[in-house]
């Protein structure tokens, strides 16, 4: 077997075999073929697509590339949740905290933002003293007591997703729908949760742009997830206009805990509906109750109450969060409806001030962002406030930057 031959056969749009996908991908992770002909083989899988038996191979192969946990065997109702990436999305802070207060346990691993949509492990590290890094031991331990803990992702949980999720970032390879199903699954499977929820984001300020994509994506992760006798379920969810009102590290864990105290919001209403969802798989219950004993932890201040002892736990202060101390507001020009706020545009000005990295090595502020004073549909008059800029740097702002609102 050779990598140019396999590169060659992908190219010509033929399906590669399990032994091929294992050979050129095995042989990447152990640095014997190099990044040049990966990204080959990533492009033309990208264009030229995979079989669901492809992609189900692949799975198998990442899986095999680590570490797999099982925790139903000391754990009863153990659920995970990935979110395909957005634009304040802070669920995972939210959703966490109000499943360890079903009891429900999520052992929840992380990644960093990239590009313009934020990451968890990023919002956590704005919480002076959060410890990202437990050891299996702490983090294991954390979920059996508490029902929720965060951890980075460890390098042994599929080492092979980590070095080519990092290769698709700059490759233009991120879009490719069996790429996307077997990173997700893969990491779901080995981290060991039998009841998972896939939330799938469509829009501009997301990876999928179309509902049809998503509705593909969505069927593969359920028959993965049926190979491995876990329940898969999914949402597709717009990601064309932000999730949050706040977007920026600090400003979201701010937001969070305004959703755990019951500010009624989109996030709120996603967070719901996420827990109902990961509930009614976990305990075989109807929706509908489901639904309701969700919003109950927001009401009744039980999830609030699991997200303090969570951040104690791992060592966060919360009284220490802080966020950029100069604020300016931009202001309407135009008497009329807000017709359009374009989550890519809003990641944009954030990513301006600071709030997100565009390469791997790049620092971000946690204390910047903006938040939104309006929604779609909101009338606003000449002068009224659209949203209010947190920022440290100097910056120069033109009209562009602020056409992701439009007020018609
Ligand atoms: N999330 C992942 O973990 N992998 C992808 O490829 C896309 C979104």
């Amino acid at each position: 077997m050779n990598i140019l031959d396999i590169i060659t056969k992908k190219k010509n749009g033929k399906t590669l075999s399990y032994d091929e996908l294992k050979y050129a991908f095995n042989a990447y992770l152990n640095k014997d073929i190099p990044d040049y002909q990966m990204s080959a083989l990533l492009m033309a899988i990208t264009i030229n697509g995979m079989t669901l038996s492809e992609t189900l191979s692949l799975t198998d192969i990442f899986i095999r590339s680590g570490e797999a946990y099982d925790l139903t065997k000391t754990m009863k109702y153990v659920v995970d949740k990935h979110s395909t990436g957005g634009v304040g999305d802070s669920t995972t802070l939210v959703i966490g905290p109000m499943c360890a207060a079903l009891g429900l346990h999520m052992a929840k691993m992380s990644g960093r933002g990239l590009g313009l949509t934020g990451g968890t492990i990023d919002k956590v590290e704005s919480i002076p003293g959060f410890n990202i890094n437990l050891t299996e031991e702490e983090f294991y331990k954390q979920v059996e007591e508490i029902g929720f803990a965060l951890s980075s992702q460890t390098a042994d949980l599929v080492p092979l997703d980590k070095v080519i999720y990092a290769l698709r970032d700059v490759t233009g390879t991120t879009e490719s729908i069996p790429l996307i199903a077997s990173s997700i699954m893969s990491k779901k499977i080995a981290a060991g949760a039998n009841n998972i929820l896939i939330d799938i984001k469509v829009g501009s300020g997301a990876l999928i742009k179309n509902e049809s994509d998503a509705r593909v994506l969505s069927d593969w992760l359920i028959q993965i997830g049926e190979a491995y006798k876990r329940k898969v379920k999914t949402i597709i969810s717009d990601m064309n206009a932000p999730l949050s009102y706040a977007i920026g590290n600090s400003l979201e864990v701010c937001e969070a805990i305004n959703v755990l105290r019951g500010k009624k919001c989109p996030l709120y209403n996603a967070c719901v509906e996420i827990v109902a969802n990961l509930l009614s798989m976990a305990k075989n219950m109807d929706y509908e109750e489901a639904e309701i004993r969700a919003e109950e932890t927001l009401k009744n201040g039980s999830a609030l109450k699991k997200f303090y002892q969570f951040v104690t736990t791992q060592g966060g202060r919360l009284r220490e969060v802080s966020v950029a101390d100069k604020v300016i507001q931009v202001k309407s020009k135009k008497e009329g409806e807000v017709t359009k706020i374009d989550a890519l545009g809003a990641a944009k000005l954030a990513s301006k001030l600071g709030a997100s990295r565009l390469s791997l090595n790049d620092n971000i502020d946690y204390t910047v962002g903006i938040i939104l004073n309006v929604k779609i549909g909101d009338k606003v008059k000449i002068g009224d406030t659209l949203l209010n800029i947190y920022m440290n740097k100097k910056i120069e702002f033109n009209e562009n930057d602020f056409e992701f609102i439009e007020v018609e």
